[in-house]
């Protein structure tokens, strides 16, 4: 693993149990991936270790960091404070040393993916969902994407975001413009190929 700053080892070490876990988990997933995928894996696992530094935080303390930062704050962001924990854990994770803009954007970005995801952010968001640790009966729809990750990561992205803006749209929760923009550029780069099974 890529060397971690101090202060990032000492944050990690306080987080609760059960997040420490997830985080050392999705690292592990996000560095045979990107193995399979041809991306660096240094960066990968870095990233992946990092992307949950906020999210154990109170969603109203979120908010207020991310406006004493000055963060661009959108509408959907105010009104679901919790989306900010990338954005923040970025800010703090730049603040520890660690400007690499792909691992900074990574994380940034792993909850509402991005249409300029790089192979990194892309790794590190799927290792995230593919952390069956969080799911007691993991959805066969995680398994899917988990078998696509390996061999068509764009494909695997589209799945995951459809299921995702899908499930977001029918418990009526906004969806981050970031995620639309995201299936968009994925979907006009070479799209989903048609399930026969629609027709
Ligand atoms: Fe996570």
């Amino acid at each position: 693993m890529a060397s971690i700053p101090t202060p990032l080892q000492e944050a990690l070490g306080r987080l609760p149990q059960g997040l420490q876990d997830h985080l050392l988990r999705t690292a592990s997933i996000a560095r045979e991936l990107a193995q399979f995928l041809g991306v660096d894996g240094e960066k990968a696992s870095l990233s992946a270790l990092a992307h949950d530094l906020c999210r154990a935080e109170p969603p109203s303390a979120l908010l207020h960091e991310a406006r004493h930062r000055e963060l661009a704050i959108h509408p959907v962001e105010e009104a679901v404070p919790l989306l900010l924990h990338g954005p923040v854990a970025a800010e703090r994770l730049r603040d520890m040393g660690i400007h690499d803009p792909e691992v900074l954007d990574a994380v940034r970005w792993h909850s509402t993916a991005h249409p300029a995801l790089t192979p990194v952010g892309k790794v590190v968001f799927l290792a995230d969902k593919l952390d069956e640790g969080k799911h007691p009966q993991p959805h066969p729809l995680l398994q899917k994407v988990a078998n696509l990750a390996r061999r068509d990561v764009n494909t695997a992205l589209l799945v995951y975001l459809q299921w995702q803006i899908q499930r977001l749209v029918e418990s009526g929760s906004p969806l981050h413009p970031a995620t639309l923009e995201a299936w968009n550029a994925l979907l006009l780069a070479g799209g989903l190929a048609p399930d026969p099974s629609k027709h």
